[in-house]
């Protein structure tokens, strides 16, 4: 194994020495609420909110985009956050990350990813050699729901347009969903997160080339499933190195 690729595994948190005897599909899975999942997989594209028109948000520039989000009200979120996370980094990325929604420290600062959990996702991104700032970040949700809750599917179907507009905006080569409910939503699909994982999707509507990982909150509970994340990672580099 190289000495850089140790590097980025140590980054990762991967003790490279460590032999895993367990094979993958023996791993403890979380217990998922098939329903729910279902139910959470609200649809970005073609969803459009019945009472607000999103006619202007697909046309909008980044500046309107933002001022738009930052003044939003179309769902109940608006009144129990501190700030929209409207999203941060490279418009021209080559890579999109998305997430689920702001937890409390990114509702404080504004910023999405700035928690414990966006400490390892910027270490995820080192691994593959790119800096924060190298790409672009946003959320499913621009708001954070009270108590961290899981977005309702109305939640999603209101706020999705702003996502849809940044990703036409940012045209990434490719995007890496962050977690079930960024995988789910985007991909339309009510499947875990186990299961999209692992292999290529394409951004329905589109042509982008999508790669599903775990979430980086559950990669610090659940630190033996960061080898699977690595290897979702290093599928995310050849897509972004392909086609850069
Ligand atoms: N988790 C997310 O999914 N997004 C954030 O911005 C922060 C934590």
């Amino acid at each position: 194994m190289a000495e850089l690729q140790r590097q980025y595994l140590k980054e990762m948190g991967i003790d490279v020495w460590q032999r895993r005897e367990l094979a993958a599909a023996e791993l403890p899975q979380q217990p998922v609420a098939v329903a729910q999942a279902s139910e959470s997989a609200a649809i970005i594209a073609n969803s459009e909110p019945s009472i607000a028109s999103t006619a202007d948000v697909s046309t909008m520039e980044w500046g309107t985009l933002q001022r738009a989000v930052s003044a939003c009200e179309r769902c109940s979120l608006h009144s129990t956050r501190t700030q929209a996370v409207f999203g941060i980094g490279n418009q021209q990325a080559s890579l999109l990350v998305v997430g689920e929604a702001p937890g409390g420290d990114e509702d404080r600062q504004g910023e999405p990813f700035v928690g414990r959990a966006g400490q390892l996702l910027n270490e995820m991104l080192r691994a593959i050699g790119l800096k924060r700032g190298e790409v672009y970040i946003a959320n499913i949700l621009k708001c954070r729901p009270p108590n961290n809750r899981d977005p309702k599917v109305d939640e999603v179907s209101r706020c999705g347009p702003y996502l849809k507009r940044q990703i036409a905006l940012v045209q990434p080569a490719a995007v890496l969903a962050v977690g079930r409910i960024a995988a789910q939503n985007l991909l339309k699909s009510g499947e875990r997160i186990g299961a999209l994982r692992g292999r290529e999707h394409q951004l329905p509507g589109t042509k982008i080339p999508l790669i599903a990982t775990y979430h980086p909150a559950y990669l610090l509970r659940s630190p033996i499933e960061k080898r699977k994340a690595w290897q979702d990672l290093q599928q995310v580099r050849a897509l972004i190195t392909d086609k850069t």
